[in-house]
């Protein structure tokens, strides 16, 4: 299942038009802050398909029956890309678990790639709700890979996606690889080029939230 966060008219649409645009791009901080804000929005929806549960709360003046979820998930990012909407995430789920993995394009020199799958930090993953964050899902390959060694780890009840920009080709991967998977995204592009960027797309996400990086 995947869900456009930009069908409906809302704010999303002009952080998507900003992070997309060019000359928005060359402030850095704010393109970082829009992945955010997008990462803080994604939380917001996904926690109104969450469970709940009633608690008790003591007021200055009485007693409150408030209701607060249930289950606190566990926040996992491909790096270095992934991290300002995964902080737009933990600024809205405040005391989830997280995870990090290192997955990165290792380029060969015809142009070709492979996904590498490097550095993992995660916590207990059986019978959680994950939610993966990764701004621009292309081919799909680095999401599907990072998936099947998570669940290697620990099966998690529920799986959810973040992006900003899904491509067509990568939504189709994912979902056919893991059926169960609900994908969150800013927009939807159905074009990828043969080096495996989105287009239109955005560009190189990593790159213009941290600066242009060495290939290796
Ligand atoms: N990663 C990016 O940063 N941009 C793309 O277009 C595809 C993958």
């Amino acid at each position: 299942m995947f869900i456009n966060l930009s069908q409906q008219h809302s704010l999303i649409s002009n952080w998507m038009s900003e992070i997309r645009d060019k000359e928005f791009q060359k402030d850095r901080q704010r393109f970082r802050r829009n992945l955010e804000r997008i990462g803080e929005v994604a939380a917001y929806e996904i926690s109104k398909k969450m469970d709940f549960i009633e608690k008790e709360v003591e007021t200055p003046l009485g007693s409150a029956t408030c209701k607060m979820i249930k289950d606190q998930p566990v926040l996992a990012t491909i790096l270095r890309a992934g991290i300002p909407m995964h902080n737009g995430l933990l600024n809205y789920f405040d005391k989830a678990d997280n995870a990090f993995i290192s997955a990165y394009r290792k380029h060969q020199k015809d142009g070709s790639f492979e996904i590498s799958l490097d550095y993992v930090s995660c916590p207990e993953l059986e019978d959680r709700i994950l939610i993966i964050s990764d701004p621009m899902l292309a081919t799909g390959a680095s999401l599907v890979k990072t998936i099947h060694y998570l669940k290697a780890e620990g099966k998690p009840r529920e799986i959810h996606i973040v992006a900003a920009i899904a491509c067509t080709v990568g939504i189709e991967y994912v979902t056919r690889e893991d059926p169960g998977v609900t994908i969150w995204c800013g927009d939807i592009d159905d074009e990828l080029t043969a080096k495996g960027y989105i287009v239109p797309g955005l560009g190189d996400a990593g790159d213009l939230a941290y600066g242009v990086k060495v290939q290796i």
